[in-house]
């Protein structure tokens, strides 16, 4: 059985979420793909911990003070990285260091964190090339609602033409929120950041950020755009009142924030804006932190995905599909043992 050693950078809730759920299925990978799966190192930013022979849960709330940073990680041995960090698209975040560390010694990496994707995103593409190494980052897009993998596999072969996609959780429930219960935007927000799922600075969520964040990795990453946040025009929900929600309701409108993105002779033009929805259109009927996603191809019309998974399961679960996915991967490759 080949051993295949993982490591985890950014321990908050969605780094424990995926190191839990990564060793509760390693039987699963075992069985599936005759990998022994072990979790090797972890590290959050102050603190980690490491063994070669692998990390049981109950180890985890144990870390260890200045075990952490990009060499922490590559001292460990991991053949794979899982980095979880805090997102800052404009600086790229401390995710950069250890994204980048990872894949210019051709370690595969999975992303979950978009600030790295979205400041560097071409040089880290570039990095991957040189060195072979596979990068996966369907957690920062999208994580639970299939947004990459659609393009990559569901979709393959055509050519996509338009996506519209309610990407952001915490704007889709605000939205919701005023529209259906008629309560105001402070307290819905407040609601968000209750559920766990507003950003920390949730002016990233209300102002359009994070949704431009996850259009643009789409964009670069499933279709190969070369897109930076300065050739989007990003417009939030901020200035919406309960008057204007209520003037929306009375035509029978239902207000989206929604990334949109139109392909035509090679070009590439993406924006973010509030747009509105009849009742008879699925997006009108996408309900509290709900996302989805409609792309429109040349040769298979109009798909549609909804997704409502619960966090930080789901993002944990979608940056354990991309592990599956390496596997697949490794174990059709002719270096596999
Ligand atoms: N704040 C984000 C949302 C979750 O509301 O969708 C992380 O991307």
């Amino acid at each position: 059985m080949q051993t295949i050693k993982v490591a985890i950078a950014g321990f908050g809730s969605v780094g424990r979420a995926t190191a839990n759920l990564l060793l509760s299925r390693r039987g699963r990978y075992s069985q599936v793909y005759g990998a022994d799966v072990r979790l090797v190192a972890v590290c959050g930013s102050r603190s980690g911990l490491r063994d070669e022979n692998g990390l049981e849960a109950d180890r985890l709330d144990n870390l260890e003070d200045a075990l952490t940073g990009p060499d922490f990680i590559a001292a460990s041995g991991a053949d794979i990285l899982i980095e979880a960090g805090p997102s800052d698209f404009r600086t790229g975040g401390p995710g950069l260091a250890y994204i980048s560390s990872s894949l210019s010694t051709g370690r595969d990496t999975i992303v979950i964190s978009k600030g790295a994707l979205v400041h560097s995103g071409r040089q880290l593409r570039e990095l991957a090339r040189l060195s072979g190494a596979m990068l996966k980052l369907s957690g920062a897009a999208a994580a639970a609602l299939p947004t990459i993998d659609l393009v990559h596999h569901s979709l393959k072969g055509c050519e996509v033409l338009e996506v519209e996609g309610i990407l952001n959780a915490t704007t889709n429930y605000l939205l919701d929120a005023m529209t259906t219960r008629g309560i105001g935007f402070d307290v819905a927000l407040r609601e968000a950041q209750q559920g766990g799922f507003a950003e920390a600075d949730p002016r990233n969520d209300t102002e359009g950020w994070d949704t431009a964040c996850k259009l643009l990795i789409l964009a670069n990453f499933g279709l190969g755009a070369n897109l930076t946040m300065d050739d989007l025009n990003v417009q939030g929900i901020q200035s919406v009142t309960t008057e204007l929600i209520e003037a929306w309701r009375r035509e029978g409108h239902v207000p989206k924030l929604v990334g949109s993105l139109t392909h035509l002779n090679d070009t590439f033009r993406a924006e973010v804006g509030i747009r509105t929805y009849p009742l008879s259109d699925p997006f009108a009927n996408i309900r509290g932190k709900d996302k989805a996603i409609r792309i429109t191809t040349d040769a298979m019309g109009e798909t549609i995905a909804i997704g409502a998974g619960k966090e930080p399961l789901a993002t944990a679960a979608a940056a354990l599909k991309d592990l599956e996915h390496i596997l697949t991967a490794r174990a059709s490759s002719p270096l596999a043992e």
